[in-house]
């Protein structure tokens, strides 16, 4: 992949770089949450970039397909599954352009995907509930409107931010196992330094 390349984009830019610009340890949500998901489960880590939470979550026996629309990102997240004798299916492709319905998932992990403006959102949104199995986990990480003033991490849109009073009434029906909003320190690699304002959501799909 090079330069070249139609599709190389801005995330391929700031990817392209010997070391992993979030690092190679999951978030510290993913490591602390993970074991919720039942060993064996089919696992989508959504938009999971240089493969630091896909390759956690295979290490610990869950069967994980991780997209993303970097190729440099893909690149890497497969150097560190291979160097972790870790098996994740990599997909490129694109989160607005996703097939949702193509497999049911038992849980979704998306770790700052706020790269989506409010009306993505939605539809990234509308995709998990289709993508989810009854009584499947989403595991949503992200940070809160705060952070924007913090400007440890994340994009400068307060609009792009979660609450969690907007995410119970996106998942309208699913049982909340864990919510919280909180400041922490969120170093990892060059990507992430200092305290953030952040918010987690761990929430189960109906009907299962
Ligand atoms: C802040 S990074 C987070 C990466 C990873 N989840 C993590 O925690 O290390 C955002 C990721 O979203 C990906 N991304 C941005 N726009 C996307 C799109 N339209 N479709 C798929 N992935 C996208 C980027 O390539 C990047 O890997």
């Amino acid at each position: 992949m090079t330069e070249q390349d139609s599709s190389w984009n801005m995330w391929d830019d700031r990817y392209d770089r010997e070391d992993y610009l979030f690092g190679t340890a999951p978030a510290e949500f993913v490591r602390t949450h993970a074991q919720r998901i039942p060993s064996g489960s089919r696992v989508l880590a959504v938009a999971d970039g240089e493969g630091r939470n896909s390759v956690f979550l295979a290490r610990q026996g869950l069967n994980v397909t991780a997209m993303d629309n970097s190729r440099r990102g893909l690149e890497k997240a497969r150097a560190l599954a291979e160097d972790a004798a870790a098996n994740v299916d990599f997909k490129y492709g694109d989160i607005s352009d996703w097939d949702w319905a193509a497999k049911p998932y038992d849980a979704l992990v998306a770790v700052f995907i706020q790269f989506a403006d409010p009306a993505l959102r939605t539809e990234i949104f509308r995709g998990f509930d289709i993508a989810l199995r009854p009584g499947g986990l989403l595991l949503l990480h992200g940070f809160a409107p705060r952070q924007v003033e913090y400007g440890t991490g994340g994009p400068p849109h307060r609009e792009n931010m979660y609450t969690l009073d907007m995410l119970e009434e996106t998942f309208p029906g699913y049982r909340v196992l864990h919510s919280a909003d909180y400041d922490a320190d969120q170093t990892s690699g060059e990507g992430h330094s200092g305290v953030a304002g952040l918010i987690d959501f761990v929430a189960e799909k109906p009907g299962g």
